[in-house]
């Protein structure tokens, strides 16, 4: 099925000829390069430098990397080929922890080899199958949670976003983002306070380059301007994505994504978590069971190579936080917006 979506799709993640083909997200917006690999290690090495990030993207890139991978197996026997790929497939689900929708892809990939019969050639195939399954089910998951979360944007809103959530997070119309870009894509007037969320710049380097292809209205923001931000200009929301949601709502994304929370309390602000089903990990009760990732000092201590304070000092890395449920006014997914407590609102969605 090929879906309409209201923005172009970005280039995010594609297969080609036994490839796949990323674009560098570290080398973004300064230079638009591609990686092109056979490869699946290349692959989780571009999901471990962040050269594909986001939680939809790295489950579809998850998936392609099982293709790569098999595509590396030679043998003929199945059992031989089923056992060696269930072990690599468990160690690309394994490459960065908090983004459920990476291990959720992934073992859709290893359920299909499992359970599949027939010669390794067709499991080959029916595994390539399955990943471009899962990318035009991220972009449809995403184009239906936009026109969501559009919906409740109103013609001239001001809001607020942290981290990268668009079309270079999924398989190319985003979450949180799209919804702001979807809303104005459908005429209505509206502006984003983008903060540029230390420590990696997702949103000064990714959002700006994405919301300047869809000539949406933004300003770039420190981290630490959100609270003089919201002081200043009534914002209609913040919307921010997620990379983990429990099943009671209690909401892992990126590091700073709960002192917005915080700080849209005490402003009146409403406050929306917009991701797919697919984040939301029916299996935990609530976000004390979310991993949560801690990365390399130098990412703190560093911009690419400066180095801008003394390196043998102590450094907090989170790279994600928990944002209680309590504090989110709406879970927008492809079904619909799901309101407080969500462990029933949630639930029902799934079902539905
Ligand atoms: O470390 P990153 O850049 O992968 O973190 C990404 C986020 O926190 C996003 O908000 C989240 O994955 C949702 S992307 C649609």
């Amino acid at each position: 099925m090929t879906t309409e979506t209201l923005i172009e799709p970005t280039p995010t993640i594609k297969w080609a000829e036994g490839k796949v083909s990323l674009i560098d997200q570290t080398k973004l917006p300064l230079e638009e390069v591609y990686i092109e690999t056979a490869d699946h290690l290349i692959v989780c090495d571009a999901i471990l430098r962040l050269a594909i990030r986001g939680a939809p993207a790295i489950g579809v890139a998850g998936a392609y990397a099982t293709v790569l991978a098999a595509n590396r197996i030679e043998t003929d026997n199945i059992e031989q080929f089923k056992k060696s790929f269930l072990e690599k497939a468990e160690e690309i689900s394994n490459t960065r922890p908090t983004a459920v929708n990476l291990k959720w892809a992934v073992k859709k990939m290893m359920s299909r080899a499992e359970t599949f019969e027939g010669n390794v050639k067709e499991l080959k195939d029916s595994l390539l199958s399955l990943a471009d399954e899962i990318k035009q089910d991220d972009l449809e998951r995403c184009h239906n949670l936009a026109l969501h979360g559009a919906a409740i944007i109103d013609d001239g809103a001001d809001v607020m976003t942290v981290c990268n959530t668009g079309g270079l997070a999924t398989s190319g119309i985003g979450t949180a983002l799209g919804v702001i870009q979807y809303a104005h894509a459908q005429g209505k007037n509206v502006h984003v306070n983008v903060c540029e969320t230390r420590p990696l710049l997702q949103g000064s380097r990714l959002n700006t380059w994405e919301l300047k292809r869809t000539e949406t209205p933004f300003t770039l923001i420190t981290d630490s301007m959100a609270a003089y931000t919201m002081q200043k200009h009534k914002l209609e929301g913040v919307f921010v994505g997620a990379d983990r949601i429990a099943s009671n709502g209690d909401t892992a994304n990126k590091i700073g994504t709960y002192s917005l929370a915080v700080l849209a309390k005490h402003h009146n602000v409403p406050f929306y978590v917009a991701a797919p089903l697919s984040t939301v990990d029916f299996d935990i009760n609530s976000g004390a069971d979310i991993p949560l990732e801690e990365r390399a000092p130098s990412e703190v201590t560093r911009i690419e190579d400066i180095q801008f304070t003394i390196e043998d000092i102590d450094v907090s890395t989170p790279a994600f936080d928990v944002t209680p449920a309590e504090m989110i006014d709406g879970i927008i997914t492809e079904k619909g917006v799901a309101l407080y407590p969500f462990t029933s609102s949630l639930e029902k969605q799934r079902n539905a």
